[in-house]
């Protein structure tokens, strides 16, 4: 696999692994971790994280959606994967085939299921304790799944969970409220499944999980805080995984008053010097990026003029070769662009960012500092 664009983005493996393993290292000795690699690893590459989080010691994968199980087994993965939205019924012999788990989060849902007599499904229970999302609410529903589970051999009721609204937060009432909750519902269940889960990367690292047994990981493993409120109470500093960037393809001097972009909106002034970068809306630096800096060199310099669908142009301190590096997220010589920086420009979540470069940038994995894949869906 190759690719012949100057724009890409690096996905450090070790960063994964390391943040992987720092977590499990504070989690009590029993717990497993599930690797949340849905939306295609946050943007990072659905097979090489899942890949990476399973040597680092995750027992399994977290996906949105049955499609995204079926192409990381498709991949040749064999670990355990959860779905944990909804699938269709009638594709429970699908999920059986391949033996992922789905989510059940109504009894209505299992009287629709299609299966084939010598198939087992697995099981996870989804309650819902405050997310609004899906899920039983009461006991006595969560009661009438297990009993319709128990009462078929195609079923191998294999968890329960629930999922945080708030554990990113520093007031913890509604986090503990949801808690409290779920400890309600799983003490009223008489059998227990061998997978109990309901926190993400804030619980699993604030609050032991929640006390049960299983955790699922997303936005920590990639090294970002689930929220910058919560980034100096973490119990280790997170490494960041993913940094985007790309190389200066035309340099020119400008005149005064001389026009960069759509809307001939920016106005240089006499010999500034603008460089020409080949990335833009279409790669996912969207249009409310202008005025965003990047780094070159080690220094910060901004984006001038309207972004284009492929290309947007900065302004240099003084002339640059063309083939200059350019940073857009991550460090370089010591300067950092991190992904919450960006998130803020964009007044959003640094969850979003990742998974707002589109697959026309070309994934780039390295270990050791050494390029180990290069995933380039166009090729
Ligand atoms: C049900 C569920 N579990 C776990 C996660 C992982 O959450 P985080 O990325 O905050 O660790 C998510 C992510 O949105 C989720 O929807």
């Amino acid at each position: 696999m190759d690719y012949y664009r100057d724009t890409w983005a690096e996905v450090d493996l070790d960063a994964i692994k390391w943040n992987v393993r720092q977590t499990i290292a504070c989690l009590d000795a029993s717990m497993t971790l599930f690797a949340a690699v849905k939306a295609n690893a946050y943007g990072h590459g659905d097979v090489q994280v899942a890949n990476a989080a399973l040597e680092a010691g995750a027992e399994g994968l977290a996906v949105a959606f049955l499609d995204e199980a079926l192409s990381l087994r498709k991949a040749g993965i064999t670990a355990p994967i959860l779905v944990l939205g909804a699938s269709r019924p009638e594709n429970a012999g699908i999920a059986a085939e391949h033996n992922i788990s789905l989510t059940v989060h109504d009894n209505e849902w299992l009287k629709h299921v299609q299966i084939e007599r010598d198939q087992t499904l697995r099981i996870h229970i989804k309650c819902d304790t405050g997310m609004g999302r899906l899920g039983v609410k009461t006991a006595a529903e969560l009661q009438s799944v297990i009993d319709e589970l128990n009462g078929s051999p195609s079923y191998l009721f294999e968890g329960v969970f629930t999922h945080f609204a708030t554990a990113d937060e520093i007031d913890t009432s509604y986090f503990e409220q949801q808690l409290s909750a779920f400890q309600l519902l799983v003490s009223s269940m008489s059998e227990k499944p061998p997978y109990i889960h309901c926190a993400n990367s804030a619980a699993s690292l604030r609050f032991q999980g929640g006390g049960f047994n299983t955790v699922r990981l997303g936005i920590s493993m990639y090294g970002l805080t689930p929220s910058p409120e919560i980034q100096s109470i973490l119990p280790f500093e997170l490494k960041p995984s993913f940094s985007l960037r790309t190389k200066l393809v035309h340099v020119k001097r400008m005149n005064e008053g001389d026009k960069v972009s759509y809307g001939a909106a920016y106005r240089a002034s006499e010999g500034e010097w603008i460089g020409t970068l080949p990335i833009g809306y279409a790669d996912g630096w969207i249009r409310k990026l202008t005025g965003q800096e990047v780094l070159i060199d080690g220094k910060r310099v901004p984006i001038v003029g309207r972004i284009c669908m492929d290309q947007c142009m900065i302004r240099l301190p003084y002339e640059y070769s063309v083939g200059t590096e350019v940073t857009l997220i991550g460090s370089q010589e010591g300067q950092v662009i991190t992904m919450d920086e960006i998130a803020a420009k964009l007044e959003t979540i640094n969850y979003e960012i990742p998974c707002l470069i589109t697959a026309r940038v070309p994934r780039i994995y390295k270990e050791e500092g050494q390029v180990v894949h290069i995933s380039n869906p166009l090729l």
